[in-house]
């Protein structure tokens, strides 16, 4: 083989290697939109099981907000979403992983409505033992229905623990540790809801005002342009 054949070969395979990256550089990025769109949707459907779409007329994912209360929540991270309807507070969907789980996290929805009761709470994903733990999924039990219409006076905020700890909710057979998990996890959240709420309204409302009034100031800047 020539020096001359050689450098064509090398060109040849150097091109497609180079046509081969951007491809799949292209597709990763084309995937990756229809990945997070799924993920927003499947999130939105969730939420509006917890709190029917006709109940709020504001967009749930718009301005999620990020609540750094560690100790209180019981969580690193938790997201509120606010629903709001007629510029009032319907809803707050509270998307908060637990760290106490038997096997590990917990990430779960907790829903609280306008007056502080509970419209209702899921199991996103967790870890817990097949058989034990996986009660909490709604699909394996109805267990996580029984928080549907609570609150912290019904029953009373003494009894917010499960019934082996002398509380209100019970526990699964051989398995008490997930469930006392994730029912200190929602008593954390209402009295966290209970204590806040005014103030997650009124942070809501500034941060999302202060969004709409950016939002036409760019659109001008990017007409003129
Ligand atoms: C292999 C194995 C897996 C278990 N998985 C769970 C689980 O997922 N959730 C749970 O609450 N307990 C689980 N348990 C039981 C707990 O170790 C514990 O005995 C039970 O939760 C009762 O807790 P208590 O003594 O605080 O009432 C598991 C036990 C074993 C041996």
């Amino acid at each position: 083989m020539t020096f001359k054949n050689t450098l064509r070969s090398g060109l040849v395979l150097g091109t497609f290697g180079v046509l081969g990256a951007l491809l799949v550089s292209a597709t990763e990025v084309q995937t990756r939109g229809v990945i997070q769109h799924n993920e927003r949707m499947s999130l939105l459907s969730q939420l509006y099981e917890l709190v029917p779409q006709e109940e709020v007329d504001n967009d749930f994912l718009q301005h999620p907000l990020t609540l750094d209360a560690p100790k209180s929540l019981g969580a690193s991270d938790t997201l509120a979403y606010m629903g709001m309807r007629r510029n009032a507070l319907a809803a707050v969907v509270f998307e908060t992983t637990i760290p106490n789980g038997y096997a590990g996290p917990i990430h779960m929805l907790v829903a609280v409505g306008g007056e502080g009761v509970l419209k209702g709470v899921r199991v996103v994903s967790h870890s817990e033992t097949p058989g034990l733990g996986d009660k909490i999924e709604l699909g394996r039990s109805d267990w996580v229905l029984g928080f549907d219409g609570k609150s912290l006076v019904d029953p009373d905020v003494s009894r917010w623990k499960v019934k082996k700890d002398g509380g209100s909710f019970d526990q699964f057979t051989g398995a008490t540790i997930t469930p006392r998990a994730i029912v200190e996890s929602i008593r954390k959240v209402l009295l966290y809801y209970d204590q806040q709420h005014r103030r997650l309204l009124d942070r809501y409302l500034r941060e999302s005002r202060a969004v709409s009034e950016s939002t036409p100031v760019r659109k001008k800047a990017e007409d003129l342009s």
